[in-house]
């Protein structure tokens, strides 16, 4: 039996697999199951800025004039300083011998640095910011935006001593520039990346509406190349996210360079016990190769030769012929 456990942002974890941020992790007794399936961590589900913002009636223009930002900041405190979110976090960590990952969803800056410290003192083990502020105003630049992500990351890491792993979306013009800046910022780890939700248009209505899908094993190759692009280039622990269904999606993001993985869309298909199978399979593939620590498999594809790089760097088909691709 080969040796499962990782280190991930200090944390020692039994099983580089991850349960996922989604609404299966709201529930206590399914943080449980996670742990009992064996399960290295658990992410819980988000606290949204944006509920908050909601209730309160102010948009995200209001909360960067100081004396909204206060209202924000107590309505927030009042909402969930004392209340549901911190309790949330306080029984998970006492639910489980695992970590317990606290999540926020935020856009904007100062926004979320007190309430990080509440979650801290309410027993989460790390936090993950899951910082989705997507542009759609044509008169912000790429630098603004990124100054914002900066600006959270470096005021939540001001303020708690729990790791703090950065969860970002694949929309920058750079996304190896883009992880270094959130690794100098202080982030311990960075997942890659959020799936957002996603809309469709009714030909029928002309009515928009979301698209609730799960997601399937294919989307994961994209996000195979920048683990691969960025492990190589950015000494942080990454996480990947997006498309684990079995085994092979697991070890291929391992070997790419993740330390962990995070799946949700799996959990929902196959249930808990699915995180079972995907320690089984893992395990069988690194005795097969012997390796006996995981550890040993983390980039170990991007150590192996030089010409890999170029097929990470290939984003064009060249020739392709009846569906096979002509090397
Ligand atoms: C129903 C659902 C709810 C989710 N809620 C959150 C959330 O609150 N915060 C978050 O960071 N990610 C959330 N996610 C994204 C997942 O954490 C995960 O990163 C993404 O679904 C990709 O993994 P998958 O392919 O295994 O589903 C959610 C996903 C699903 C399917």
């Amino acid at each position: 039996m080969a040796n499962l456990s990782i280190d991930y942002m200090g944390m020692k974890l039994t099983s580089p697999v991850m349960a996922a941020s989604s609404t299966l992790t709201k529930d206590i007794a399914n943080i449980r199951k996670a742990e009992d399936a064996g399960a290295g961590a658990v992410v819980l589900k988000s606290l949204f800025e944006e509920e908050i913002r909601q209730d309160s009636g102010l948009s995200s223009d209001d909360i960067s004039h100081s004396e909204a930002y206060d209202y924000i900041n107590a309505d927030a405190a009042m909402v969930y300083g004392s209340g549901e979110y911190l309790e949330y976090v306080r029984k998970a960590s006492e639910a489980v011998g695992i970590p317990v990952i606290a999540s926020i969803n935020c856009e904007g800056g100062r926004w979320w640095t007190d309430f990080a410290v509440s979650i801290e003192e309410a027993g989460a083990d790390a936090i993950e910011l899951n910082i989705s502020f997507v542009p759609f105003d044509a008169s912000l630049t790429s630098a603004e935006v990124e100054a914002r992500y900066i600006e959270v990351i470096e005021s939540v890491k001001s303020k708690v001593k729990i790791p703090v792993a950065v969860k970002i979306g694949d929309n920058f013009s750079s996304i190896p520039y883009m992880v270094q800046k959130i690794k100098n910022a202080g982030a311990d780890a960075v997942t890659l990346f959020n799936r957002y939700y996603q809309m469709k248009i009714n030909t029928r209505t002309l009515e928009l509406e979301p698209v609730h899908y799960y997601s399937e094993t294919q989307e994961a190759y994209n996000v195979i190349r920048w683990v691969a692009a960025v492990s190589r280039q950015c000494p942080v622990d990454i996480s990947a996210t997006t498309g684990v269904h079995d085994e092979d999606t697991l070890i291929q993001y391992i070997l790419a360079g993740a330390k962990t993985v995070q799946t949700a869309s799996m959990l929902y298909k196959k249930g808990f016990s699915a995180i079972r199978d995907l320690n089984t399979g893992l395990d069988k593939w690194l005795d097969k190769r012997n390796l006996v620590s995981v550890k040993d498999a983390v980039g170990l594809a991007m150590r192996k030769k030089i010409r890999q790089y170029h097929t990470i760097e290939r984003i064009q088909y060249i020739k392709v012929a009846d569906g096979h691709l002509l090397q």
